[in-house]
C-alpha cells in the first residue's frame, strides 16, 4: 500500500523476516492490517497489543481521544451516579476495550468456579455485569459496537457477554426500572452458564446434533436455573430471564420440564435478543447472517415472538445496527458507527473496502443523513468478502473516526 490516499493490495501473505519489513518501509508502505487468525501470535498477545495500542495512540494521534477521568467514571457505583454521566462514543469506546477484556476474564473464572462446585459470589459477578450495564448507560453504541466483533472460537464466552450487553441496551431503551435493568443484565450474563455441563463432544459438535444429543443439549437450561438458584441473594427476575430463554410465546421450545415458567417480558426480550445474537455470530456450523436477515426470520414467526417486543429491539439496535456491515451503492463495504434515529436508513458509517476491487480502502467516516450522492444499498454479511469483523477492523474504523 503507498501513497497518503490510494491503496494498493497486491495479494495476502506471510511476512517470514524482518528484511521483508525493510523492504516495505523503503517502498513506503504506509499502513500494514494483519489477519490475526493466520498468525503465530496468538489471541491473549494481540488481545493485549490491541489495547496498548489503542490507547497509546489514542494520545498521540486521537485515534481514540483523550478521555474523561476514568477514576472518576468506573469509579460511580450507584445507578444515580451512572446516569449523570455522559460519554461520547471515542470515550466510551476506550472503555469498552477494558470492560470486555474483564468481562471475559471473569466469565472464564465464573466456569471455572462452577466446574470445581464452588458457589458463585454475587458481588463478584455484579461487577462485571454493573460495568456493563453502566456503559450502556454512559454511551450504549460503544459496546453495542463491541458485541458485534467476533471469534468463533470463544463462542460461548462472547455470547455471554454479547446477550448482557444487548439486554442492558433494550431494557435501558424500554425505560424498565434500574434496578431492574441491573437484574435482567445478570440474567442474560449467565443465561448459557448451564452450558460448561453439557459434554464437550456435544457442545463443541461442527455437525447438527442427533435427536439423542439434542435432548442433553436442551439440559444446559436447567443447569442454568440450577447454578443460579444456589447463589445467595440472587434476584428472581436474574433466575427466570435464564430458565426461560427457550420457552416461546406458544409455550414452544425447551425444556419440556421448565415449560411452566411463567414468560415474564423479559423472557420474551431474552428469547430474541439470545435469537439475534446466536444467528449473527459466525460459527463453526453456519456462517452469521446479517441483522436483516435475522430480523425477518423472526419477524416471519409471530407465534414464538411477540411482534410489539420484537419491534421495540429492532427499534432500539437500529435498522442497521452499530458494529454492522453494509454495502452502500457506491460498491463500498461500510461499517455502521453511529446510528440515526430519525433515518434509521442513513446512519453515520465508515467504508474500509472496495467491493468491485474487493481490496481495502482508506478508512472513510461518512454521515449519510448529509450524502446526497450515496446511500446504503443493502446490509452484509462479512464472510461473502472474506472480512472479518474483529479488533484489527475496529481500529481503522476507530481511526477513521477522529479523522
Ligand atoms: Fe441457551
Amino acid at each position: 500500500m503507498t501513497g497518503q490516499k490510494k491503496i494498493r493490495i497486491k495479494s495476502p501473505g506471510k511476512i517470514r523476516s524482518p528484511h521483508i519489513i525493510d523492504k516495505m518501509k523503503a517502498l513506503k508502505v504506509s499502513e500494514v492490517y494483519v489477519d490475526f487468525d493466520l498468525s503465530d501470535f496468538n489471541e491473549n498477545v494481540v488481545d493485549t497489543l490491541s489495547k496498548s495500542e489503542l490507547r497509546s495512540q489514542g494520545n498521540e494521534s486521537g485515534i481514540i481521544s483523550p478521555i474523561k477521568q476514568k477514576e472518576d467514571i468506573l469509579s460511580a457505583e450507584c445507578p444515580s451516579q451512572m446516569t449523570s454521566i455522559q460519554t461520547s462514543m471515542n470515550e466510551e469506546l476506550n472503555f469498552a476495550v477494558d470492560i470486555i477484556a474483564e468481562t471475559k476474564k471473569a466469565q472464564s473464572q465464573l466456569y471455572e468456579n462452577v466446574l470445581q462446585g464452588k458457589t458463585i459470589n454475587l458481588k463478584a459477578l455484579k461487577k462485571s455485569t454493573n460495568a456493563i450495564v453502566a456503559s450502556i448507560f454512559r454511551n450504549p453504541e460503544a459496546l453495542l459496537l463491541m458485541s458485534q466483533l467476533s471469534n468463533v472460537n470463544d463462542y460461548l464466552v462472547e455470547h455471554a457477554i454479547n446477550s448482557c450487553i444487548l439486554m442492558s441496551a433494550f431494557s435501558t431503551w424500554l425505560e424498565l426500572d434500574e434496578a431492574l435493568i441491573f437484574d435482567i443484565a445478570i440474567g442474560a450474563f449467565m443465561h448459557d452458564i448451564g452450558k460448561i455441563s453439557i459434554p464437550k463432544s456435544i457442545l463443541n459438535k461442527p455437525e447438527k446434533l442427533t435427536p439423542d444429543e439434542f435432548e442433553v443439549m436442551k439440559k444446559h437450561v436447567i443447569y442454568s436455573k440450577q447454578i443460579l438458584e444456589k447463589i445467595p441473594g440472587i434476584s428472581p427476575v436474574s433466575v427466570n430471564v435464564a430458565a426461560v430463554h427457550h420457552k416461546r410465546l406458544d409455550d414452544s421450545g425447551y425444556p419440556q420440564k421448565l415449560i411452566d415458567e411463567k414468560l415474564s417480558p423479559w423472557g420474551c426480550m431474552i428469547g430474541i435478543v439470545d435469537t439475534y445474537d446466536a444467528m449473527t455470530a459466525d460459527r463453526f456450523f453456519q456462517p452469521a447472517c446479517t441483522s436483516q436477515e435475522s430480523f425477518e426470520v423472526m419477524k416471519g414467526n409471530t407465534q414464538q415472538f411477540d411482534e410489539e417486543i420484537l419491534q421495540q429491539f429492532i427499534n432500539c439496535i437500529g435498522l442497521y445496527p452499530v458494529g454492522s456491515l453494509v454495502e452502500l451503492e457506491s460498491d463500498r463495504l461500510a461499517m455502521v458507527y453511529q446510528p440515526n434515529r430519525a433515518e434509521p436508513e442513513r446512519p453515520t458509517i465508515v467504508s474500509f473496502y472496495d467491493t468491485m476491487s474487493r481490496h481495502a480502502i482508506s478508512p472513510e467516516i461518512i454521515d449519510l443523513s448529509f450524502a446526497a450522492n450515496d446511500s446504503i444499498k443493502q446490509g452484509v454479511r462479512a464472510k461473502n468478502y472474506n472480512v472479518r469483523r474483529d479488533f484489527t477492523l475496529l481500529k481503522r474504523i476507530a481511526q477513521a473516526s477522529c479523522l
